[in-house]
């Protein structure tokens, strides 16, 4: 039996080798694929040209914005103003003061420890687009797009009462730790923008929920002109 073995055994090595060994040789022929696989299929090789792109070159730049991998935060750098602005270094920091944790003390705090401008709400709008809205929708109302694709209940509504009053600490410290089954995105989002997130989602809030009382009397007697 194990004669057989031997002999079927020698003559399939030599078979397997006949066939695809020896690819080290030079030969004129076509090399021999047992596994054509990948190697033939439409693709750009690095250096190569193309006539699809208009400048000829099949290899393509990064899209503007474009993070390299392995790229550490610390040395993370934020584009001030216009696209080709100076570059601010962007701060994750974890000291435990209130800018840093939204706390004083045990209990979370309210109000802002940076100056809202215009610009920062600004950036807050870009950055929420940007990380909250696939979940809690542009408004807030809980009806992002990952409502469409399934059907997650617990999604909170930020423009609930219970969240409008909410201190604007204890929304920063959700954004930074996350809150039962919301992760946490301190670890991508710096300290200074999630501020101005904090300060785009009261704007949210307060855009839903307009009293005539915010306008000035000459306003309401315009809107009260219109309404006529
Ligand atoms: C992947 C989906 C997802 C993303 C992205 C997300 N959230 Fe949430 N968020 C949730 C869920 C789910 C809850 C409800 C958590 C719970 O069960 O209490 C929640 C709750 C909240 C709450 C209420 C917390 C509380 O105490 O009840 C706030 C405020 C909030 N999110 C703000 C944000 C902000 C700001 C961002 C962007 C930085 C964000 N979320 C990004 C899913 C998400």
């Amino acid at each position: 039996m194990l004669r057989y073995f031997f002999a079927s055994f020698i003559l399939i090595t030599c078979a397997v080798v006949a066939l695809a060994g020896f690819r080290g040789q030079h030969s004129g022929l076509p090399p021999i694929e047992i596994f054509p696989d990948m190697k033939h299929q439409p693709k750009y090789q690095a250096q190569h040209s193309s006539n699809f792109f208009a400048d000829g070159r099949a290899a393509r730049k990064p899209v503007d914005g474009t993070i390299p991998l392995g790229y550490t935060l610390a040395g993370r750098y934020l584009q001030v103003g216009a696209k080709n602005g100076p570059l601010k270094p962007q701060g994750f920091s974890n000291l435990p003061d209130y800018y840093n944790t939204g706390k004083l003390g045990d209990s979370y705090g309210d109000g802002f420890p940076l100056e809202v401008s215009a610009q920062l709400i600004d950036r807050g709008e870009e950055r929420f687009n940007i990380n909250c809205a696939i979940c809690h929708g542009r408004t807030g109302y809980g009806n992002g797009i990952v409502q469409k694709i399934g059907n997650w209940a617990t999604v909170a509504n930020l423009q609930d009462e219970r969240i409008r009053v909410m201190p604007d600490g204890q929304i920063f410290s959700t954004i930074t730790n996350g809150k039962n089954t919301m992760g946490a995105y301190g670890p991508q989002i710096a300290v200074e923008d999630r501020w101005a997130i904090v300060a785009y989602l009261r704007a949210l809030q307060r855009s839903q929920n307009g009293k005539l009382a915010d306008l000035t009397e000459t306003q309401q007697k315009e809107l009260e002109q219109e309404k006529k």
